[in-house]
């Protein structure tokens, strides 16, 4: 058996979901444990792109048990359309693949709404949600007033829940934001509907799990989002808001830590951010508009332009930290070639002192400047290496000074977005 936990190490599409992809294929069970469908989790397989927002990487493997643990808010018509996307591909026959908590939270209009209601109310200090409802959805659980999947089954329930809260709702966002008010009636029905059509997934996911875990399968924890947009770890309040480190498996999964083998951290081999907030190694000129276009760095969920900038291993040591890594994967080397340098940040200047911590407030992090360190580049065009050894020289000195600089071992390292596009150094479930 072996555990092991993949999360982003940066600000999200690191490719997380090109990793959890190869990883899955000798995975029994794949977990998504937080976020929701905020995430865009992107997979090639043959030449076929499928983004995933909701369902776990596990479900392009014929084999796999998918799970969507009870710390995920699901948006029940995203998931009802993922499941009719995923089975057009002929791709998830059986149910008993895709189990879905009863005890994860439900994602209404009116989350939505007030989600997309608050961001254009902060004006220049908007987070730039993904206006998928995300942080209203987490706030109702966290004030025990949400509702769950396991209540869109029980319709009485459902119906005092949905008239209860709309009250509330509906005044917030009539009085306070001016947006359009709810129909607790056109909601309710809908909502009775959608719990219908997913019933057969609905499940207790924490048993699955156990079950899994002491007959010796192998267990990809999924993780959305990064460390850098975690509620507690990440760059406040421009984060998102759920937990996003590894520690949140057990919580959002319903796993004890006890059962973890392995934290890989997922990184680009340079930095992307969607959203506000800091970003020191932001380049606003040439080298990030380069990096942007190679790198085709549109978001998967919004089709926003991602900002772009170079690696930082400030930002990397910090996620080493809070997450536990006992490995990186390097992701998207192959964008770098043809570049005569290649800069790497190794520690920040903040009011004229050097560091190499992350700092503990907004304000530093905003002051930060980056002390760079230029790496030689490389012109050779990666895509089609598969082994460590045949990479040029250069390539080989960019992954070990970050292994170096990180102190964490690089053991995959991703040169295209196909999933054979992938060299392993090392074997992360046990054959
Ligand atoms: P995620 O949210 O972490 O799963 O990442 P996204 O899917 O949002 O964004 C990553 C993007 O990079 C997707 O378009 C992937 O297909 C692509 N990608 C992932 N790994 C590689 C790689 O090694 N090389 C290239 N060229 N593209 C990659
Ligand atoms: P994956 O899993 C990149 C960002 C948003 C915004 C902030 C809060 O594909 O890596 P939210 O809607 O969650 O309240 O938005 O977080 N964000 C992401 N950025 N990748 C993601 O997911 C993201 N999910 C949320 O852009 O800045
Ligand atoms: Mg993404």
């Amino acid at each position: 058996m072996t555990a092991i936990v993949a999360v982003g190490a940066q600000w999200g599409d690191e490719g997380k979901g090109k990793i959890s992809d190869w990883l899955a294929i000798h995975a029994d069970v794949v977990v998504r444990f937080q976020g929701g469908n905020n995430a865009g989790h992107t997979l090639v397989v043959d030449g076929e792109k499928t983004v995933l927002h909701l369902i776990p990487c596990g479900v392009l493997q014929p084999g796999t048990v998918n799970l969507i643990g009870p710390g995920v808010v699901v948006d029940p018509r995203v998931l009802r359309d993922e499941i009719d996307q995923i089975e057009a591909k002929g791709a998830l026959r059986d149910p008993s693949r895709l189990r879905v908590s009863g005890r994860a939270h439900v994602i209404c209009d009116w989350h939505i709404s007030l989600d997309k209601a608050r961001d254009e109310a902060r004006q220049e200090a908007a987070i730039g949600t993904t206006g998928r409802g995300i942080g209203p959805t987490y706030e109702d659980k966290v004030a025990r007033r949400g509702i769950r999947m396991a209540d869109l089954l029980d319709p009485e329930s459902l119906r005092i829940a949905v008239d209860r809260i709309a009250r509330e709702k509906n005044f917030e966002l009539v009085e306070l934001y001016r947006w359009k008010a709810i129909d607790p009636d056109v909601l309710y029905d809908e909502l009775v509907a959608l719990g219908r059509r997913l019933e057969p997934y609905v499940d207790h996911t924490g048993r699955i799990l156990d079950e899994a875990l002491c007959a010796g399968k192998h267990v990809l924890f999924e993780g959305a989002q990064g460390t850098f947009l975690d509620i507690d770890h990440g760059t406040y309040p421009y984060v998102t808001s759920s937990n996003c480190v590894a520690g949140a498996v057990c919580t959002g999964g319903g796993v004890g830590p006890t059962r973890i083998d392995g934290v890989l951290g997922i990184t680009k081999a340079y930095t992307t951010r969607v959203g506000g907030g800091p970003f020191p190694t932001e380049d606003e000129g040439e080298g990030g508009r380069w990096l942007g276009e190679r790198g085709n760095e549109f978001g998967a969920t919004t089709g926003r332009k991602r900002r772009c900038g170079w690696l930082d291993t400030v930002v990397l040591r910090e996620a080493a930290i809070v997450n536990g890594f006992t490995a990186l994967a390097v992701n998207k080397l192959d964008i770098l070639s043809g570049r005569s340098e290649i800069p790497v940040a190794t520690a920040w200047k903040i009011d004229g002192k050097l560091t190499r911590d992350f700092p503990m407030t907004l304000g530093e992090l905003a002051r930060a400047e980056p002390v760079y360190e230029s790496l030689p580049g490389w012109q050779e065009d990666l895509q089609g290496v598969r082994r460590y050894e045949d990479l040029p020289d250069a390539a080989r000195r960019y992954v070990d000074r970050i292994e170096a600089l990180v102190d964490v071992p690089v053991a995959l390292i991703s040169v295209g977005p196909g999933r054979d596009e992938t060299i392993a150094r090392q074997e992360l479930f046990a054959r």
